[in-house]
């Protein structure tokens, strides 16, 4: 079913999420749910990506807000602050200076072909240097908890990618014997890592598609609704196979659901307005857990915000030691050669 490596040892998962707008469906089945199934196996580092939430120049109400709001959402669906550090990536500022020092490392090129980078160009857009460097800041991210596995959807295979690229050169240049960063793989669940949208594409904030996880029932059941269909009559057979709403049954109903609503579908005389009906009872019915503890939650925000602050602590600790070794490794410790 998977590509995935076991696990090793010496494994140290390491992960983040832009805090853009609300988490939905795509973010869930291409990144959450992994997070949730390694917090138990490994240790883990989970991180709200703020620093990189500035490339898009959010204002400041809007950065904090869903800073906040995703710190919640993470928690709702069972992230477990027990078992992973969970925090925001500004409160270790640390990781911007081992940015610094990667993104000598690599040729401006290299950047210049970064698919959001290429893309926001292509658009017609004047992207900024934090949207270049994007890649960079990821990497170290990743390396200054020393994180070897990343959860993450299909799209940041490039991403890791130029991490990979990055703790190699680090390695080669700096280190005589043993290597000091173990090259980052990617965690990506093929089969649900593209989650489609309403309209078949990729579920993505950018392209307007999506369903968010806490959607309100009404403009859930407005969504649905709206998804485009074939326009086959009543009494004949529906195609599951090419149509958007069985994709999404697919994803959240168990195998006993799912095959019977496909049953259905071939039998005919069942219509999209019951398949999208079905639908959306089982949308409201995965996450109705995630909902309750997510309304305990906004009644109780001081349990999030300390959850944050004590992920944050136990992530620093880490980072510094990076730090320290990546300072002495790179000659950025000029005080030893005073001794
Ligand atoms: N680029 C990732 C995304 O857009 C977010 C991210 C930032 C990330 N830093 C990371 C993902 C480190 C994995 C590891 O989804």
């Amino acid at each position: 079913m998977t590509n995935l490596k076991p696990l090793e040892p010496h494994d140290i998962i390491s992960s983040g999420i832009k805090p853009t707008g609300v988490l939905h469906y795509g973010n869930y089945f291409g990144a959450i749910r992994q997070y949730i199934n390694l917090q138990d196996t490994a240790e883990a580092f989970y991180f709200i990506v703020d620093y990189h939430a500035l490339t898009t120049l959010p204002t400041p109400d809007t950065l904090r807000v869903d800073t906040f709001r995703m710190a919640l959402d993470w928690m709702a669906l069972g992230l477990d602050p027990d078992k992973a550090s969970l925090f925001v990536q500004s409160d270790v500022p640390e990781v911007t200076e081992l940015a610094w020092i990667f993104s000598n490392l690599l040729p401006a090129g290299d950047l210049e072909r970064g698919v959001s980078f290429k893309d926001a160009k292509q658009r017609g857009d004047t992207p900024n240097a934090g949207l270049l460097n994007y890649p960079v800041l990821q990497a170290a991210d990743i390396l200054i908890y020393r994180g070897s596995v990343v959860p993450v959807g299909k799209d940041q295979t490039q991403n890791i990618e130029i991490a990979k690229r990055i703790a190699n050169r680090f390695n080669r240049r700096f280190t005589s014997d043993k290597p000091y960063f173990h090259p980052p793989r990617p965690w990506v669940i093929e089969e649900v890592a593209v989650v489609p949208g309403l309209d078949g594409q990729k579920m993505s904030k950018s392209y307007n598609n999506t369903i968010a996880i806490f959607e309100e029932p009404e403009v859930l059941r407005k969504k649905v609704m709206a998804i485009p269909t074939a326009s086959t009559p009543l009494s004949e057979p529906m195609d599951p196979d090419s149509d958007h709403v069985f994709s999404l049954i697919r994803l959240v109903g168990d195998e006993e659901t799912v095959s019977s609503i496909r049953d259905s579908y071939l039998r005919g005389g069942f219509g999209f307005r019951r398949a999208k009906e079905e639908l959306i009872n089982l949308l409201e019915s995965y996450f109705s857990d995630a909902r309750e503890r997510r309304d305990e939650l906004v009644a109780k925000p001081n349990v999030v915000r300390d959850a944050m602050v004590a992920g944050a602590e136990r992530a620093r600790v880490r980072a510094q030691e990076t730090m320290r070794d990546v300072r002495e490794l790179t000659g950025l410790n000029w005080k030893d050669a005073a001794r």
